[in-house]
């Protein structure tokens, strides 16, 4: 029995409608469906300015802290819950503004990433900044991004500002289809990136004593718009890891 997944399903449609030789570049699979990079955290300091200029806070992994003193002095419940995530989330993006957050986010793509691949690259505008703090539940479901966002082309980009591990980090499916999922380790000064458009990904409940804060974007080949564009990409990605 073979699992077919959403995303299945809709490949086959497209390449029910291609002819033979584009169907055949297109089903094929990256060398790696997920590839950790390194970068220069004194080049590219993310932590920093997220610590520094928007939680004031010196260790972004014991955010929680912070959070729970500032509720005891109000009085307040000495628990986190899932929509914690999405306030602070929501705090956090409103916070970026006049930081520097988001022009080192377009230089780190812009000087290393797209040199990385020698070829200009696609991106969001702004990345997505995600909260996870310890002992919530995660905000969203395990999913594929082609179900919601109908990009071939787009793979992902998870840049964690913290060392991640176990139920602090991302989790993703271990081959297509397989709908096992396992988590991969990454820490700061890393960047995972993975074919989001069709691997299931997700978190779990973060059962450790560390806040995770990460930024996540899609990312594909300037002028893209086939699959075989987004294998192509990871697959650059891969010569120079
Ligand atoms: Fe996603």
């Amino acid at each position: 029995m073979v699992n077919v997944t959403p995303s299945t399903l809709e490949l086959n449609k497209v390449f029910a409608g291609e002819n033979f030789t584009h169907a055949c570049i297109c089903s094929h699979t990256p060398l790696k469906n997920w590839l950790l990079l390194d970068f220069d955290i004194h080049q590219f300091p993310f932590a920093k300015i997220m610590s520094q200029q928007i939680l004031k806070c010196n260790n972004i992994d014991k955010y929680h802290e912070s959070i729970m003193a500032q509720r005891a002095q109000f009085g307040l419940p000495q628990k986190l819950f899932s929509q914690d995530n999405l306030f602070f989330r929501d705090m956090i993006i409103t916070q970026t503004q006049g930081s520097g957050l988001i022009e080192l986010y377009h230089q780190f793509i812009n000087k290393f990433l797209a040199y990385k691949v020698a070829h200009e690259l696609s991106f969001d505008e702004r990345p997505d900044i995600r909260v996870h703090l310890p002992g919530t539940l995660p905000v969203s479901e395990f999913h594929d991004d082609y179900s919601i966002t109908h990009h071939f082309e787009q793979i992902n980009m998870w840049l964690p500002l913290v060392d991640t591990a176990g139920t602090s980090t991302l989790w993703l499916e271990s081959d297509y289809g397989t709908g096992q999922v396992t988590p991969i380790d990454v820490k700061y000064g890393q960047v995972l990136l993975f074919d989001g458009g069709i691997l299931k990904h997700g978190s779990r409940k973060n059962e450790t004593n560390n806040t995770r804060i990460s930024l996540e974007s899609k990312l594909s080949l300037l002028g893209a718009g086939l699959r075989a564009d987004a294998v192509h990409l990871l697959d650059r990605f891969s010569f120079v890891q």
